[in-house]
């Protein structure tokens, strides 16, 4: 057996069509409703992980970009409550993981290598808190990065990792904890969260491409945790775990299906209903920036059409446009054409979080 001394992992973000939103149980993570989610490819953070890497300090993290991280990928602005949140997750994993281990038939690794301090470098290949799930990614790729620290066999725990799903259900129900959304960005491309489960999807449509329209980069003024609280002093949230349960249950049956109009319609009611709960809690708050409002006005009318553009938006200014493939380049001209000065960022569905190497 090898002892590991640098593990990459490397886990994309997901965009929910059926929102997250509302904790049932905060201390456990569990979600008032169930949430179902497209997982993205290229839009992922990076965790690097060093073991016993000359600190005293049992988790360390460290500002720089991890090697072997794509050269355009951003180090996040952590401060002291993100970087506590950070450590508290890593010594949960390192807890939980020889148990977990064990009931893989995995040994964890005997030489102390999991008790010895950790040194974290992290990136994200997309623009920190702009409505782009950051937390999903980071979380997700930062769990998966300290498993393999704490197992004897890397390669070992890989091959069953990449073969069995209820390892990988196991690992993101763990992500949970550091961040609900995380547990989502697993498996791919369309996954479902209920309770302390998720699973993949079925889908019956055709390839898309996904695309993410920047209205703005500002950092968030409302963190999606004081959001799932915010939510339920709206006159709004009666009745909403019923009706997102409906939207879920209808989504299952039109993506099975391939139904893209239908697909479509419950994403844009999904995402209204959510950004309609903050704009009426009773301290009432916003994510969008103009440009939010001028794109969907935009959109509205292509919700109409035969097969219309899957529309959503995070907790962020930035609207998500899912489509065909086959009509990338129309969306991309016509976005450019009309909003010259927006930024577009371009993905297409994902498999979800991955080893990219242990040493
Ligand atoms: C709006 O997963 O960020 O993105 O569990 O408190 O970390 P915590 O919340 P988080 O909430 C994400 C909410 C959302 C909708 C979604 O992704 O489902």
């Amino acid at each position: 057996m090898r002892r590991v001394v640098r593990v990459l992992t490397r886990a994309p973000s997901n965009i929910a069509l059926i929102k997250y939103m509302g904790k049932k149980d905060a201390a456990n993570q569990l979600p008032d409703n169930g949430s179902l989610s497209m997982t993205l490819d290229r839009l992922c953070s990076f965790v690097e992980l060093s073991i016993g890497a000359g600190t005293s300090d049992p988790v360390e993290w460290l500002p720089e970009l991890p090697e072997g991280a794509p050269a355009h990928a951003r180090v996040p602005e952590l401060e002291g409550p993100g970087i506590l949140k950070v450590r508290r997750h890593v010594e949960r994993v390192r807890e939980a993981m020889p148990s977990l281990l064990e009931a893989f038939g995995l040994g964890a690794s005997g030489d102390g290598a999991s008790r010895q301090p950790f040194v974290l470098r992290t990136a994200n290949t997309f623009p920190q808190a702009s409505g782009i799930a950051s937390s999903a990614s980071s979380f997700a790729a930062l769990t998966l990065a300290v498993a393999f620290a704490c197992a004897r066999d890397p390669d070992g725990f890989n091959k069953i990792y990449l073969e069995n799903k209820s390892l990988v259900r196991a690992l993101a129900a763990l992500s949970r904890y550091g961040s609900g959304s995380s547990c989502r960005s697993f498996e791919g491309p369309w996954v479902e969260w209920e309770g302390e489960e998720t699973h993949g999807v079925t889908s019956g449509l055709p390839e898309l491409r996904h695309l993410v329209l920047v209205v703005s980069e500002k950092l968030k003024r409302v963190s999606s945790s004081q959001a799932h609280l915010a939510v339920k002093t709206s006159p709004l949230w009666q009745g909403r775990v019923e009706r997102a349960t409906a939207r879920r249950v209808s989504l299952k049956a039109a993506l099975a299906l391939g139904e893209l109009a239908t697909i479509s319609r419950i994403a844009w009611a999904e995402a209204w209903e959510m950004h309609s709960l903050f704009h009426t809690a009773s301290q009432p708050f916003s994510y969008w920036e103009g440009g939010t409002m001028d794109l969907l006005q935009w959109l509205a009318p292509a919700m109409q059409g035969d097969s219309p553009p899957i529309v959503t938006l995070d907790a962020g200014p930035n609207t998500h446009l899912t489509c065909l493939s086959e009509q990338l380049e129309h969306w991309k001209g016509r976005i450019q054409r009309d909003f010259p000065g927006i930024s577009v960022l371009e993905d297409q569905p994902g498999v979800g979080a991955r080893l990219v190497q242990v040493q």
